[in-house]
């Protein structure tokens, strides 16, 4: 599928950044993670911050930040995106359903429509950075999408499991194919704690790091397994779990000062 929607327009994202969150596989918890991330943002370092929602197959970030339609039109044709209660602004593709039930058949032209409308013709003007939820894997969408969206950086989130070395592999060679800068690594599902404080791995400790150090691409940390964050995202309170979970936000620091790093 050839993608050739038209974004990049320097006037419109001058001075913000833009931070892609990929993952070698789906279910990994690349939209928790992103999700994360620009709450973190937006609630801990006070920057305003949006999500831009592209995996269109598997949109959830409407269900994360408990967003619904119908959405505004503003300055004649710009779509306005949706404040959330995390104080995030949000654009993904169930605000401008009728039915999120309803297969998405898609077309190269309709995608590429639908990508012009989130980044161009979104007001994105008070916004500072935007975070975006991109498909899984490394076939032609993601690959387009990488290719396409004038991001700073990417971040890839992983679970610990022996695959991960193959899935690195992959997402770094299809980044380095498209002189795209990979910024690190999150490991989610990473580890569990007891009720009674012990920690332990239940897939292993210690791959990801490893793998990480192979490519030379920085390791952010690690996401325990915990209830909360499928619970609370089902309930559109995710952002809740950064002050109740406070030795998370050490991942999300780690990753903004990625990108900061980058200038
Ligand atoms: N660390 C975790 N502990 C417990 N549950 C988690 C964790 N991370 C994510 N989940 C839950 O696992 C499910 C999958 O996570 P998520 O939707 O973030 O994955 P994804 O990589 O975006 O998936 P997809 O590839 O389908 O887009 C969700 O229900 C989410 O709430
Ligand atoms: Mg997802």
């Amino acid at each position: 599928m050839e993608l050739n929607f038209k974004i990049g327009n320097d006037a419109l994202f001058k001075g913000k950044k833009i931070v892609g969150v990929m993952s070698g596989k789906g279910g990994v918890g690349k939209s928790t993670v992103s999700a994360l991330f620009a709450m973190y943002l937006q609630r801990i370092k006070g920057i305003p911050t949006g999500m831009v929602d592209v995996d269109f197959t598997g949109s959830s970030q409407g269900k994360i930040f408990h967003v619904e339609p119908p959405i505004e039109v503003a300055d004649g044709n710009k779509l306005v995106p949706k404040d959330s209660e995390s104080g995030v602004k949000v654009m993904t593709l169930s605000l401008l359903l009728d039915d999120p039930e309803k297969p998405v058949i898609w077309r190269a032209p309709i995608m590429n429509k639908a990508l012009t409308q989130f980044f161009e013709d979104t007001l994105w003007d008070d916004v500072q950075w935007l975070v975006v939820d991109l498909p899984p894997g490394t076939s032609d969408i993601p690959l387009s999408l990488m290719q396409k969206i004038p991001v700073t950086g990417f971040f890839l989130v992983t679970s610990p499991q022996d695959l991960v070395k193959t899935i690195v592999a992959k997402t770094m060679n299809m980044a380095k194919m498209l002189n795209k800068k990979v910024l690190g690594v999150v490991e989610n599902y990473g580890y569990y704690k007891c009720p009674n404080g012990d920690i332990v791995y239940p897939f292993g400790k210690g791959k990801t790091e490893e793998v990480c150090s192979q490519w030379n691409i920085p390791f952010m940390g690690r996401l325990p397994i915990d209830s909360k964050f499928s619970e609370y995202a089902d309930r559109g309170i995710l952002y809740k779990v950064l002050d109740e979970m406070p030795e998370i936000t050490e991942v999300f620091e780690n990753m903004y000062n990625a990108v900061e790093k980058e200038g």
